[in-house]
């Protein structure tokens, strides 16, 4: 794992953005993962602001979101669709028919499960994954006791993760209970991780995921296995990392080829 600590969110999400501009420049047909959430707000700004000022050119990536809400509508202003055109697509210039989200309106989950992990195959497999990290050590929403090998598939929400998007429904009751998400597997199948974690509530969960043992009760833990895992935080989210100081000192001495 790689962990770079930066002094607040901005810096992160500014760093976060140069390595996935990086990956769609090297490769114009990339594949990228996304994520949702208060998180990768920043980071999706970065890229839009890129793609104005600079011509970030999109038009040849393809993309997988992790997760969706099951049995809310595309248009819901919750669901994850929306979140992601408000925030990211309608900004860029991605194709329409390139954009993969999980559909939480399907008849039948488990065939629509299926046919998404053939489709990240088919595109060639997801090259950077997005990720966020729950207060329980979720990624994507696969909740402590996920299977470390999990692909695409229908998950309870917990309580605690119902609390946390309360918000965006108005209320916990109003929060659907299942999502579709991609597995551990699926998301460990991907060339390359970058987790974004800030703030203080984030801590508990990042230091356990990066410095804890491998294990489904920590799910971010799995990231420990992969070759390629980049974990940014601010300094609140990194305030729990027994080795921050050895972070800090590598980012300070990376040879300028490994520089971001
Ligand atoms: C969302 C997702 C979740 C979030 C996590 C953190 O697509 O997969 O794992 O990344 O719940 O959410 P925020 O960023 O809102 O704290």
């Amino acid at each position: 794992m790689e962990i770079i600590i930066q002094s607040d969110s901005r810096r992160a999400s500014e760093l976060a953005a140069r390595i996935v501009a990086q990956t769609v420049i090297e490769k114009p047909h990339a594949v990228l993962g996304l994520a949702t959430g208060n998180t990768p707000r920043q980071l999706y700004r970065n890229l839009v602001r890129m793609h104005r000022e600079s011509g970030l050119d999109f038009s040849g990536v393809t993309s997988f979101n992790l997760d969706e809400y099951v049995g809310l509508p595309p248009a819901h202003p919750s669901s994850f669709h929306s979140y992601m055109w408000a925030h990211l697509f309608s900004g860029i210039n991605m194709a329409k028919e390139r954009i993969n989200i999980p559909d939480g309106m399907t008849t039948d989950i488990p065939a629509a499960c299926r046919k998404y992990e053939q489709a990240v195959r088919s595109a060639g497999g997801v090259d950077i994954q997005i990720l966020g990290i729950g207060t329980n050590g979720h990624i994507g929403f696969n909740e402590p006791t996920s299977s470390l090998s999990s692909r695409t598939r229908i998950k309870t929400l917990t309580d605690e993760s119902r609390l946390e998007a309360a918000g965006a429904f108005g209320s916990e009751d109003a929060v659907p209970k299942h999502v579709i998400t991609m597995g551990l597997g699926t998301i460990m199948d991907s060339r390359m991780c970058l987790l974004l974690a800030f703030g203080r509530k984030k801590a508990a969960a990042v230091a356990l995921a990066a410095e804890g043992p491998v294990t489904a009760m920590v799910p971010a833990s799995i990231l420990q296995m992969h070759p390629r895992a980049i974990l940014v935080l601010d300094e609140d989210a990194a305030s729990s990392l027994k080795m921050a100081h050895y972070y800090r000192w590598v980012s300070e001495h990376k040879p300028d080829w490994q520089k971001y």
